[in-house]
């Protein structure tokens, strides 16, 4: 169902509470920072590295005598949680608090649905750490409705150094690099990509190939700005090709696989290398594996100098009782405190969203991060992920997923046919 009729659904049903709600976003009353209350949390963290991190919040509230409710739907990318949340909302019970992401917020706040969280952020002086490319996807209308958490790389290549140095292949920095470090590791009898058959993680991975391929502005031009003209062109032509000789190298299991077990095959030695944001990171942590020791953390060929950026951020549903909103405002500056920061995006495999944070106690690829967040900032190199919700609406990252997710399966589908079919497809979401 189209996100618009969800909403025009919601409205009809909860007309007259939103109405209220609504003129409430905007006079908070604060409550006693004395009172005890619950929080309902969906999120969809729920592999191994993203439970751990998850965890942090829970015991940091915790500890301050608040009572967290867990609300986990799994499904890495989100898409299975977003589909909950909207039930939920139309029910009228939404949880009080849900991971949500990019213009998606702007969405649920213009329905009146979101708790003005102004006087957390300036009690902490959100806009004085927060950079304003991400403070301002988390305010509506000048508000802050949603409090951010991190913020991950898309364009990584998750590195198996014994396979590869089994193999005698060098780590690639293009894609003609890749296509040999391939062949050698596949007449090594490795898998050379760990793939998850998945829409959204087949759409990491195009977005990846595309913005090195295509460059920063052709990647602005295709995925944020969704022009068809843009995307029915030579550029995009190359970027498919690109993609189906990436997908060659996988291995007949990947239909349907989760990310985090495409993630155990390069842990596990089977598979060289993986294309996926840095939550990826967040595996091999929880096994214990040591960056530039067990597994390197490179920048997918070609995109050395870019940053596609994905923000995970929480929205607050306005509630009545005194104390769920006490616990709602102290989840909201927890997450803020430098102490979470440091401990969730260790485990996450994600950097802080505050800038003014030391990068000493963070690891090799967090450091790298960090430093290519900023140097990408300073070069217009940092640009929001489509296929994680930060770029486009609902509606258009749909029709490109769903293109995407046909063209890698269906081989008889020529390179130029699918960049048709990709400016066909986001012509008709955007109408
Ligand atoms: C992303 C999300 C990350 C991670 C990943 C896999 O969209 O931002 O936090 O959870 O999905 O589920």
């Amino acid at each position: 169902m189209r996100r618009s009729v969800v909403f025009l659904l919601v409205l009809l049903i909860l007309g007259p509470a939103l109405l209220f709600a609504g003129g409430r976003q905007e006079a908070a009353e604060e409550p006693s920072g004395d009172l005890k209350g619950e929080v309902e949390v969906l999120h969809w963290w729920t592999s191994g590295g993203e439970a751990a991190a998850v965890e942090v919040l829970k015991e940091l509230l915790e500890a301050e005598g608040h009572t967290w409710v867990d609300f986990a739907v799994a499904g890495g990318g989100g898409d299975a949680a977003m589909t909950a949340l909207r039930s939920r909302a139309v029910a009228g019970n939404p949880p009080t608090a849900a991971q949500v992401k990019g213009p998606q917020i702007q969405d649920w706040a213009a329905e009146g649905f979101l708790t003005n969280l102004d006087p957390v952020a300036e009690a902490q002086g959100w806009d004085n750490v927060i950079p304003e490319v991400l403070a301002d996807v988390m305010k509506y209308e000048g508000h802050y409705v949603a409090v951010p958490v991190n913020v991950h790389r898309i364009n990584w290549m998750w590195v198996n150094p014994d396979v590869f140095e089994a193999a005698g292949a060098e780590i690639p920095t293009t894609w003609e690099e890749f296509e040999e470090a391939a062949e050698k590791i596949e007449a090594a009898g490795y898998i050379p990509v760990a793939w998850g058959g998945q829409d959204w993680q087949e759409a990491t991975v195009f977005e990846t190939i595309l913005a090195g391929v295509g460059g920063t502005d052709f990647y602005v031009e295709t995925m944020v700005d969704a022009d068809p003209e843009a995307i029915d062109s030579p550029k995009m032509i190359e970027v498919l090709e690109t993609l189906r000789m990436v997908h060659g190298y996988t291995d007949p299991g990947a239909p349907g696989r989760d990310w985090n077990m495409a993630t155990s095959m390069v842990i596990e030695g089977d598979a060289a290398m993986q294309f996926m944001g840095d939550w990826a990171k967040g595996e091999f942590v929880a096994a214990d594996q040591k960056a530039d020791e067990d597994y390197i953390a490179a920048s997918a060929p070609q995109t050395a100098h870019q940053f596609l950026f994905n923000v995970d951020s929480f929205i607050m549903f306005e509630v009545d009782d005194p104390a769920d909103k006490a616990a709602q405002r102290a989840m909201a500056r927890l997450i803020i405190e430098p102490e979470f920061q440091e401990v969730f995006n260790t485990y996450k495999g994600s950097i802080p969203v505050r800038m003014d944070m030391d990068d000493e106690p963070f690891d090799i690829p967090a450091k790298k991060s960090m430093r290519d967040f900023a140097a990408s900032a300073d070069s217009g190199d940092l640009v929001p992920s489509m296929a994680h919700e930060m770029a486009v609406d609902r509606a258009v990252r749909g029709a490109i997923l769903d293109t995407i997710t046909t063209f890698v399966n269906s081989p008889n589908i020529s390179p130029r046919e699918g960049a048709k079919m990709l400016a066909d497809a986001v012509r008709g979401a955007a109408r």
